[in-house]
């Protein structure tokens, strides 16, 4: 690939077309902001230069600054690694120039490259053109005037909005808001930006400098009260973010002060955003997600995806009819087999509420959902298994069943196909014993509703062939998942980890700490529910027999609360039946249920661990950390097993499997955060006061003691179970 690089072409009109170059988005990399450094200071002091169009090749203009450079600045743990941009570039290059800039864009113009487009004179688009500032889901704010031009082009609240929700708009919406001054066609976009160019030169059409322009920002008392209703709402949504308050404080200056005043303040506030802990751990979890498509021994020895066009799903429950619609939504075909017409309609019923709740939300069009609900016939035998790419078997969690399903899908389908369960317990050695296919057989672990939730666990034993997990990978691609390849265990990667999630939580219960403020502590901390409206949700029939799994497979560190049993006996069953540990209302947020607390009083006296009879006193941060640290020391002997294939992967896992906050960039990378240290001394002295269930594993005292991180890769020779 040909190093990244700026160009310029001088036309026999006067009209200079500077190119970024940096496949595949035009990204701005270091060199492309010298590289337009140069060309513009060569436009303004050439005198055959009358105007310039500043364009992208490949017909995206840019996605915006490079995210490696804040990978490495965080690395290096240096904030001058940054470039100057947004005065020397921005304001005395492009928007003082002396000639007219008109920015062509097309594809997109994202971050950095809305920006850069923001700075000239005026925007002309392709239709359908992306247009947005996403910089906050990094952590950070717009660094190259964004904060300052797009108020000013859009208005206000507008401008929040897009800012602060990184919502990006088409360029049709951006030429009814002003953002853009045309919209024309791929064809004609050259030819009618240099037009442009030289009529503003020639005074006929404006040359307006964004950044000098307050006729859409409204009044300053306006001004205010949009921006503390923003601060209000912000407070909300991203409680422990500080971009969005930052970005808010920082549009304001430029509000009061003017642009140029609001562009320095917006520099300086981008440099301490950028070294904080939250765009660290944002910056992570973007880099580890792109890391998980990358398998030692499968994604690099030259293999080939082969095309999955038809997927069969047997099983219409619950799991079966997401993941059936999962794959109709993006136009496999899916054949559906249940083992009564009664059952088949209900999952057919259930696959095509699923469709309609999404053109119900705005998500999808009648016209995709009509399309999608064709790829979709349901069956009552394997006729229709005869050119079937792929199975997934959702069927009850039994293992004489599934090992005869999977003998008979070995003759009622061709070689080649795909053999996965959704089994979440059941060894797959198991699952594939009564076969001689066990080389494609696979796990394909969805989260619950398959449809809603990102993540796909690929589950590999040490048969499955290094194709049937290649292709898997590229058919979770295909359905918008982020897969990610794991080994075989109990709970795989996710509820391995968790597993002692619940259990701590439990505990601490026994020790006497009040469930509500247990569950308040965990969403202040930034999961999106605590432990105890999480039991709610999942049932504590389906909770009962989660902890058995686990008590039998992990039977040294599983701690045994009386708390489900007894809640089952009092004729509760979480939100399913509304009687939980809270009380479920339509139309209001759960209430902690204030009849619960005698049943809790009984569970403690049963487990009788509080020390000398009477409750610990915990903080909040205690709470959260004797719930969490157990976590990072499962995870410890996750990393140690070898079930996942990097530490960043269970990152990337807990934060779309469990909704462990991006922010902090996932359970392993926070714990590193943390300190390894910090959790091991918590843990050792947690153990003495409470017992064994608080005692660090062996990986994580070796990796505290001796001061590595607990993301450090593993060696070979360490792990048990390295071929997975
Ligand atoms: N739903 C969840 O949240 C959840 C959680 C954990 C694990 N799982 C796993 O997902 C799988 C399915 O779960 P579910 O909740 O959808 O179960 P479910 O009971 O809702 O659905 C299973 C369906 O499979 C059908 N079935 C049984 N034998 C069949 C056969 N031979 N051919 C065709 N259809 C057959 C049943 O009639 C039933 O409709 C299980 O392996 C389970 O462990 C699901
Ligand atoms: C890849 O496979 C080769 C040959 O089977 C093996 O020697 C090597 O250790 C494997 N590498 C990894 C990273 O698993
Ligand atoms: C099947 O789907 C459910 C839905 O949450 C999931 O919990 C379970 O673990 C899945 N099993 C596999 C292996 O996909
Ligand atoms: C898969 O996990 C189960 C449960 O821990 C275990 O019994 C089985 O031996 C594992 N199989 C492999 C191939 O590791
Ligand atoms: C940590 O792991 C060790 C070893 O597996 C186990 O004995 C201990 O109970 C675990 N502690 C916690 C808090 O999970």
């Amino acid at each position: 690939m040909a190093a990244p690089r700026v160009t310029m072409e001088v036309g026999n009109d006067g009209v200079a077309i500077i190119t970024l170059i940096n496949p595949p988005v035009n990204a701005l990399a270091i060199p492309i902001v010298a590289g337009l450094k140069d060309k513009f200071e060569e436009a303004t002091s050439r005198d055959d230069v009358k105007a310039i169009v500043l364009t992208g090749n490949g017909g995206r203009f840019s996605g915006g600054f490079d995210i490696n450079v804040f990978q490495k600045v965080h690395e290096a743990g240096d904030v001058s690694l940054m470039p100057d941009v947004s005065v020397e570039l921005l304001v005395n290059l492009i928007e003082d120039c002396k000639k007219p800039i008109v920015a062509a864009v097309e594809g997109l113009a994202l971050g950095g490259g809305l920006e850069l487009a923001m700075g000239c004179h005026a925007r002309i688009a392709a239709p359908k053109t992306q247009l947005g500032l996403p910089e906050l889901t990094l952590g950070v704010i717009p660094g190259f005037g964004g904060t300052q031009r797009l108020p000013r082009l859009v208005g206000l609240s507008k401008a929040i909005e897009m800012m602060l929700l990184s919502k990006s708009i088409t360029s049709e919406e951006g030429w009814k808001l002003g953002l853009i001054d045309a919209v024309v066609t791929s064809e004609e976009l050259l030819k009618v930006s240099r037009l442009w160019a030289l009529d503003i030169a020639a005074r006929r059409k404006p040359w307006i400098r964004s950044l000098h322009r307050t006729d859409k920002l409204g009044s300053l008392s306006e001004a205010r009260e949009v921006l503390k209703l923003a601060r209000l709402q912000a407070k909300k949504t991203a409680p422990n973010m500080p971009q969005h308050q930052a970005c808010l404080d920082v549009i304001e200056e430029g509000i009061v002060h003017g642009g140029y005043s609001g562009v320095l303040k917006e520099a300086k506030v981008f440099k301490e955003l950028v070294m904080l802990d939250t765009s660290r751990g944002l910056v992570h979890v973007f880099f580890a997600q792109r890391a998980t498509s990358k398998v030692p021994n499968i994604t690099d020895i030259g293999l080939k995806p082969r095309g999955v066009r038809k997927v069969a799903v047997i099983g219409g429950g619950l799991m079966g009819s997401g993941i059936a619609t999962v794959h109709i939504l993006n136009n496999i075909y899916v054949v559906l087999k249940e083992v009564n017409s009664e059952y088949l309609l209900k999952g057919i019923k259930t696959i095509e509420a699923n469709v309609r709740g999404l053109v119900t939300r705005g998500k999808l069009t009648q016209d995709k959902a009509n399309n999608a609900l064709k790829m979709l016939k349901g069956v009552l035998d394997y006729s229709e298994f005869k050119d079937v790419d792929m199975v997934i078997e959702a069927v009850i969690e039994s293992v004489p069943l599934k090992q005869k399903i999977f003998s008979e899908l070995e003759k009622a389908c061709p070689p080649h196909c795909i053999l996965a369960t959704n089994t979440s317990t059941i060894d797959l050695n198991l699952v594939g014993e009564k076969t001689s296919s066990e080389d494609r057989i696979i796990g394909a672990h969805f989260f619950s509703p398959a449809h809603v939730m990102p993540l796909l666990e690929i589950v590999r034993t040490e048969r499955t062939s290094a194709q049937v997990i290649l292709d898997l990978m590229t058919v979770g691609k295909i359905i918008k998942k982020v897969p990610v390849v794991v080994g075989n265990c109990t709970g795989f990667a996710v509820n391995r980890a968790f597993f002692p999630y619940s259990q701590s939580a439990r505990l601490l219960v026994s020790l006497g700490v009040d469930v509500f403020r247990i569950d308040s502590a965990i969403r202040s901390f930034g999961l999106p529910i605590g432990p105890f409206q999480l039991l709610d949700l999942a049932g504590y029939g389906v909770a009962a027999a989660t902890s058995k799994e686990f008590d039998k497979a992990f039977p040294d560190r599983s701690f045994q609360s009386p708390l489900v049993d007894l809640l089952l006996k009092s004729g509760r069953n979480g939100k399913a039946n509304g009687k939980g540990l809270y009380t479920y209302e339509k139309g209001s947020k759960p209430k902690p249920d204030p009849s619960v607390l005698p049943i809790i009083e009984e569970c403690r006296r049963l487990s009788n661990i509080m020390p000398g009879g009477k409750p610990i006193s915990v903080t909040e941060k205690e709470i959260v950390e004797m719930i969490l640290f157990p976590v990072v020391n499962e995870s410890c002997r996750v990393l140690e097993e070898g079930i996942v294939v990097r530490a960043s992967d269970l990152d990337v896992a807990s934060v779309l499997g469990m909704s462990f906050p991006s922010y902090r960039g996932g359970i392993v990378f926070w714990a590193d955060a943390v300190g390894a240290n910090y959790v091991y001394t918590s843990l050792k002295k947690w153990s003495q006061l409470y017992g064994n269930f608080f005692k660090p594993s062996r990986f994580l005292e070796e990796r505290a003691t001796k001061g590595i991180p607990l993301s450090a890769p593993v060696s070979s020779s360490s792990t048990s179970r390295a071929r997975l």
